[in-house]
């Protein structure tokens, strides 16, 4: 496994490849788990070659404590992504990356940017739009790999590949989850032993409101979940939407050609957890 911390560097090495040569690409922040692991294997089975960054990005981080807090565990990070053969890894700095201008561009991503997420992280979908964007041009590949759990943000990839004509493919893999149903997330592992008993509740009421969404209106199943979160000790609900997979705007009426997908946000003290499931 070969990796590079320069642009120049990498794309040295990517230039060298044989032509006609696949490249998958898996950006991550690190602090790595078995969710990212499954988008990896996923690369390698559909390409020739597969580079993964690792690149914890100033700029998508609307809380500086946040960013401070973030897990940061490059060594262990490599050593999971060399046992499972992934080709090269990028490790920029900031510097690498923004040059002298840590800051991000602002994007349009046609209102998905103002829906859910966008509420409550401010500047966040720019962040993320600046260093994928930066990415692919480094990087170039040929398909990139983003998990369902950040579902907005793999629809805002979509749409600003689709707006600036980006030549690359965007894969949506299946969120990871743990045996007990959390979604895999690198902010799990600072959750206090009584938190992280509890955060399992959030997929369960997920699973129950694709049972009620059958029979019920969006309305109800949204007053179904504010009810079970009132009285819960230690998970604080910020906001849980039914929505259109597409737009993300949230619905009133169902309509039978339409896919949705349920939403959550949860506090468990200060970690910040989210989840989604399709309906
Ligand atoms: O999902 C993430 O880990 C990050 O938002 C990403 C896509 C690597 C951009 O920094």
């Amino acid at each position: 496994m070969l990796v590079f911390a320069k642009i120049k560097s990498v794309q040295d090495k990517l230039n060298s490849l044989k032509k006609g040569i696949t490249v998958g690409f898996v950006p991550t922040m690190g602090a790595l788990h078995k969710g990212h692991l499954s988008l990896i294997e996923k690369a390698k089975r559909e390409n020739d070659l597969v580079i993964a960054s690792i690149f914890v990005n100033p700029t998508q981080f609307d809380k500086n404590e946040d960013l401070v807090n973030y897990p940061k565990t490059i060594d262990q990070d490599l050593t999971f992504l060399k046992s499972i053969f992934c080709d090269i890894v990028f490790t920029p700095t900031a510097e690498e990356i923004y040059e002298n201008n840590i800051t991000s561009q602002p994007f349009l991503f046609d209102g998905l940017e103002f829906e859910m997420e966008g509420k409550f992280r401010t500047g966040h979908f720019d962040g993320v739009g600046t260093i994928v964007k930066r990415l692919f041009e480094v990087v170039k590949p040929h398909s990139a790999y983003f998990g369902e759990k950040d579902f907005q943000q793999l629809q805002i990839i979509r749409k600003m590949v689709e707006k600036h004509h980006l030549p690359v493919k965007i894969v949506g893999c299946p969120i990871y989850r743990e045996e007990d149903g959390l979604a895999m997330s690198s902010r799990n592992t600072r959750l206090s032993p009584e938190h992280r008993a509890a955060a399992p509740f959030i997929y369960k009421t997920l699973k129950e409101v694709k049972i009620k969404f059958g029979t019920k209106s969006a309305a109800e199943v949204c007053e179904w979940v504010n009810k079970k979160f009132e009285n819960h000790s230690l998970l604080k609900l910020e906001y849980f939407e039914i929505a259109d997979e597409n737009n993300l705007k949230s619905i009133s009426i169902k309509n039978a050609q339409s896919k949705y997908r349920a939403f959550i946000a949860v506090f468990a003290e200060k970690i910040r957890l989210i989840d989604n499931i399709s309906l």
